[in-house]
């Protein structure tokens, strides 16, 4: 199969790195990628938001499968553009991508398929939002109704600074507050058949004891040892398979991959947010721990053969992956600082790094190039050993001014 992956930052590289491990992938791309996945691929020079330009980069190297990475290419209308040309794609559609482009459809859709959720109010105006904010009480929690990146939401005690957010965002989605561990489950779904991968955790918060402002994530590891059993049944029938036929009984199939972020709370699992592609950093240990090949189970999100995929394998033990941030993420980053020591960890036993926001300079080094700069993961028998080695491996390298969170996957390893 020859494939091309979309996008170029950590979740690209281990999808990417995913592909490479898949003996039925024989020729693989990625645009437009990064110094890192440019060792396992042919990276392309690619505005990944142009449908017409990816329909034909694709059709020009044959490919059978794209792997559509972040959510802008989605919501842009890239998936549709390339199955109009009869290209598999691992990806919804444009209007299947509101579940994550518009937080005010979600919950409509929610509301509609009986999925336990937040209750949630649409503000338009600050004095609608006053009365929200009023309605549900502190903490409060404003999200942006659009694509923030992760970092449209606010959730505060402080009622100034969530009356200032909703101003400044204009449409939000005010909601109640959802007290509990929280939980990241992807599933991939044909629009009718849906498997689900290992729940994962991640970290939002930028400073260590989910202090600091949200992030994209920095930090996440799979499996997670203290998950109910059963939770992932439940999670199935309460909230994936009502979500995908309310999504049919629209019109609107849904294809490629539901990011279904939970709170569990005393009441039981409920929806935090949908998204419509893989997570990041999820992404990056629970493929680290699938061992079944990836690239037919992609494919047939598209092609409609999930229903006959099987029973997905698992590597035993665990992985946890530590994010090196710039300097000031995530405000706006200091980029261009030279990233050494990646051949420290290449040296390594059950460490690797994958490159998030990186680029090669004129002299090729590789140097800073984004907020989140590199994902380091570490596996291990134990999430205790992952853990340890995930950090040995952050140890090794220098990038100035980085800052990494110390606690990733800190309670879960010590039982908490
Ligand atoms: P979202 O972009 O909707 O995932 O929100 C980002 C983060 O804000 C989530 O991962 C949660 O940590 C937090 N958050 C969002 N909604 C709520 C809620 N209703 N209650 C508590 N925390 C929330
Ligand atoms: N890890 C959170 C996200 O990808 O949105």
């Amino acid at each position: 199969m020859k494939a091309l992956v979309l996008g170029g930052g950590g979740r690209e590289h281990a999808l990417v790195r995913a592909l490479s491990l898949d003996p039925g992938v024989t020729d693989l791309h990625c645009a437009p990628g990064n110094p890192g996945t440019s060792d396992l691929a042919d990276n392309h020079v690619l505005n990944v938001l142009d449908g017409l330009a990816v329909t034909q980069l694709a059709a020009r190297i044959g490919a059978e499968l794209v792997v559509v990475g972040p959510e802008a290419p989605l919501v842009a209308g890239v998936a549709d553009a390339l199955r109009e040309r009869g290209i598999p794609v691992f990806g919804p559609d444009k209007e299947a991508a509101r579940l994550e482009g518009s937080k005010a459809f979600a919950k409509e859709v929610m509301e509609a398929a009986g999925v336990p959720t937040a209750r949630a109010r649409v503000c338009r105006t600050p004095a609608q939002a006053a009365e929200a904010l009023d309605a549900f009480g502190p903490p409060y929690v404003v999200k942006d109704d659009g694509l923030a990146a992760g970092k449209g939401v606010v959730v505060t005690t402080d009622r100034a600074a969530a009356e200032e957010h909703a101003r400044a965002c204009g449409r939000v989605v005010i909601e109640e507050y959802l007290d509990g561990p929280e939980v990241s489950l992807f599933v991939l779904t044909d629009g009718v058949h849906s498997v689900p991968l290992l729940p994962a955790q991640d970290f939002k918060r930028a400073r260590d004891g989910d202090e600091g402002p949200n992030t994209g994530g920095m930090g996440a590891y799979a499996p997670l040892p203290w998950a109910p059993p059963g939770l992932t049944d439940e999670v199935m029938a309460s909230v994936v398979d009502p979500t995908i036929a309310e999504m049919a009984r629209r019109g609107r199939r849904y294809q490629g991959l539901l990011y279904v972020g939970l709170a569990l709370t005393e009441r039981g699992p409920r929806v935090v947010e949908f998204n419509a592609r893989f997570g990041d950093p999820e992404t990056q240990v629970v493929l680290d721990r699938l061992a079944t090949p990836i690239g037919a189970l992609l494919q047939a999100t598209d092609t409609g053969g999930l229903g006959g995929a099987g029973a997905l394998e698992w590597r035993p033990g665990a992985a946890v992956t530590v994010v090196v941030a710039a300097e000031n993420y995530p405000g706006d980053p200091v980029k261009g600082d030279v990233v050494s020591g990646l051949d420290r960890v290449a040296a390594m036993d059950g460490a690797y790094v994958l490159h998030a926001g990186t680029a090669w300079s004129g002299a090729r080094d590789v140097v800073s190039a984004g907020g989140r700069v590199l994902s380091v993961v570490g596996t291990g028998d134990t999430l205790e050993r992952a853990r340890e080695r995930a950090y040995e491996a952050v140890g090794r390298i220098e990038l100035r001014g980085a800052f990494h969170r110390t606690d990733i996957a800190a309670a879960a390893a010590a039982g908490a």
